[in-house]
């Protein structure tokens, strides 16, 4: 998620400007209606979307939120907006999430490390939309790096199956050892090229000890964001 942070900032980095974020959180803002049961994604861009969300709760919007994360979480709650636990639901009618990269057909997402959460809310809501910013589009084959969440206990063995891969567990930057979930797993990142990403995706989900993997190829809409507006892809 190296581009996050510069852009949180008001920055620009890689092509990706907070302007850019806004405006795709907007349009995602558009398909929000009173009484819905929203699924709140994590990330940069999704904050964009919690914010505005927010305000609008402020001025009399009635929703109810599910997250993704506990950065998610916070910020909701800091936003003003009401936010309950799965059991309490009967069904997400909206997931809003952002993506590390997309393309028409597939997506990988787990930069911030919230992808097992972020895929059980958006794969079981009536409509998931992702927002992104143009830095974030590829053309052809999806490639990059791939993210997935491991139990601790089954880390040695799935990096061994995946050697071919380049397969890293994720260092914490202001804690010693591994990043820990907030399932309370390791993040193995590896590089791959998708030339079947849904394929992967369920090579990767049938392998014991990972618990889930950022290849997402279930979602409705991709909302791309740019300076003076979005357009769908
Ligand atoms: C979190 O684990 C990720 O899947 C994020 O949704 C993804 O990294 C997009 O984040 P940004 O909006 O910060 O780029």
């Amino acid at each position: 998620m190296t581009d996050g942070p510069a852009c949180a900032r008001g920055g620009k980095k890689g092509g990706c400007s907070m302007n850019a974020k806004v405006n795709a959180a907007k349009a995602a803002l558009e398909y929000v209606k009173d009484g819905m049961c929203i699924g709140l994604g994590s990330g940069s861009t999704t904050r964009e979307f919690i914010k505005l969300l927010g305000e609008r709760v402020r001025k009399g919007l009635k929703v109810t939120c599910v997250t993704t994360s506990f950065d998610s979480r916070m910020l909701a709650i800091e936003s003003g907006i009401f936010v309950t636990e799965t059991d309490a639901i009967d069904e997400i009618d909206l997931a809003v999430d952002g993506a590390d990269k997309v393309t028409k057909t597939a997506l990988l997402k787990g930069g911030g490390g919230a992808l097992t959460r972020e895929k059980i809310i958006g794969y079981n809501a009536k409509r998931f939309i992702i927002i992104v910013d143009e830095s974030k589009v590829q053309e052809g084959v999806l490639e990059g790096e791939v993210n997935l969440e491991v139990l601790p206990f089954a880390a040695p063995l799935v990096m061994r199956h995946l050697k071919e891969y380049n397969p890293r567990i994720r260092m914490a930057k202001a804690k010693l050892g591994p990043v820990i979930s907030d399932n309370g797993s390791f993040i193995i990142d590896c590089d791959m090229r998708l030339d079947e990403p849904k394929k992967m995706e369920e090579w990767l989900k049938s392998m014991p000890g990972i618990v889930e993997n950022g290849i997402f190829t279930r979602f409705d809409i991709i909302i791309v964001g740019n300076d003076k507006g979005h357009r769908i892809l």
